[in-house]
């Protein structure tokens, strides 16, 4: 009896074993493609101390790129990049990591963050809006947004906005976006962007990753001819610290756990598109277009609706006060 469970259970992982590698050997193909060298590049990294940005801020180091990691826990962000310099050893050394507090449920702390940025930093080649927070129960931003609203897309959006200048006077420069397909289940509601007449988690997170995908299109038609160009992408599904707030009761954990091992991505596999859309001549000129797996992909048609896009962003001027 023992001896057939165990056998089973060999056998079981090793098929588990072949199907990860089958699968994760697409994420790994991708990757000669996106190995461009950005020496004497600026990035910024949103969201750099966990999960795909740490992926995405070690993998721009060891291309040589000056990564600025920005990170609204000062003690985190200096842990990860404690920890990317030991991970690369000698590949570091061509590129530079900097760390700066940036908090995306907080308005004034964005402001205070661009606002050294573009002090010290003559120049900024990529932007990657990375950061996210996941089906957190009902919360509120500094200044009162519901939280998976704000951080994802009204903080990256007064980010983004800020940066703008120094991102065209450095053009050619580039905008990576990372959503999510989860935005599929999302739906742009007007009349209540704040959940404050009713809040769904799973709804609220769909929502800021459509908003995500509209706010794309919307800067890249309103940048076309400035030689800065904006994509988005999905990752797929990578194991990360992003499900903090998603309860799987203790009796599911192990299989939770064999499941994610052997089926999720891992951060570096997950971090590809965005690697490939921040470096790569192939994306050069490209622009407003949605990624997987560092090829184009369609949208639904609620995420190309540019009346929504267009609405979206004149509510989230004026939410954020970049117009009163
Ligand atoms: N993992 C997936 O399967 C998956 C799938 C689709 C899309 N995505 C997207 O991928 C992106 C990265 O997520 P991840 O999976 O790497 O998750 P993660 O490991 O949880 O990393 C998320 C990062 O965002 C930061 N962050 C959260 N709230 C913030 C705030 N208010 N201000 C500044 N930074 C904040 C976190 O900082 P702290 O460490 O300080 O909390 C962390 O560095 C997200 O946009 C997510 O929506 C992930
Ligand atoms: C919450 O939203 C999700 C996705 O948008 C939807 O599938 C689900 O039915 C909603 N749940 C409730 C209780 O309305």
């Amino acid at each position: 009896m023992a001896a057939a469970a165990l056998l089973a259970a060999a056998l079981g992982g090793g098929l588990l074993l072949i199907a990860r590698r089958y699968l994760s050997g697409a994420g790994r193909a991708s990757r000669s493609a996106a190995a461009a060298l950005m020496r004497g590049k600026t990035v910024i990294v949103t969201g750099a101390n966990s999960g795909l940005g740490r992926a995405t801020a070690a993998e721009l180091l060891r291309l040589q790129a000056r990564v600025i990691l920005g990170c609204r826990d000062r003690g985190r962000a200096e842990q990860a990049a404690r920890e990317i310099r030991a991970e690369l050893g000698a590949q570091a050394e061509g590129g530079e990591l900097v760390i700066r507090e940036l908090d995306l449920a907080s308005l004034r702390s964005v402001r205070s963050f661009c606002q050294r940025v573009l002090q010290e930093e003559p120049k900024l080649d990529v932007l990657i809006n990375n950061a996210g927070i996941f089906q957190c129960p009902y919360m509120k931003t500094e200044d009162g947004f519901e939280m998976q609203f704000g951080v994802n897309h009204l903080g990256h959006f007064l980010l983004t906005n800020l940066l703008l200048g120094l991102l065209k006077s450095s053009a050619p420069s580039r905008i990576v976006v990372v959503s999510s397909k989860l935005y599929k289940y999302g739906e742009i509601n007007f009349e209540d962007l704040n959940s404050e007449i009713s809040y769904n988690k799973s709804f609220g997170y769909s929502r800021s990753k459509l908003a995500n995908i509209l706010f794309t299109r919307e800067l890249a038609r309103r940048l076309e001819g400035t030689g800065v160009t904006v994509n988005v992408l999905h990752p797929g599904i990578v194991r990360t610290n992003l499900g903090r707030y998603v309860n799987i009761p203790l009796l599911a954990k192990p299989l939770f756990n064999l499941v994610s091992w052997a089926f999720f991505k891992t951060p570096l596999e997950g971090a590809q598109t965005s690697i490939y859309l921040a470096s790569s001549a192939e994306v050069e000129g490209v622009s407003g277009k949605y990624f997987g797996d560092c090829k184009e992909e369609e949208l639904l048609p609620k995420a190309m609706d540019d009346l929504v896009a267009r609405k979206l962003w004149d509510i989230s001027e004026v939410m954020v006060g970049l117009l009163k």
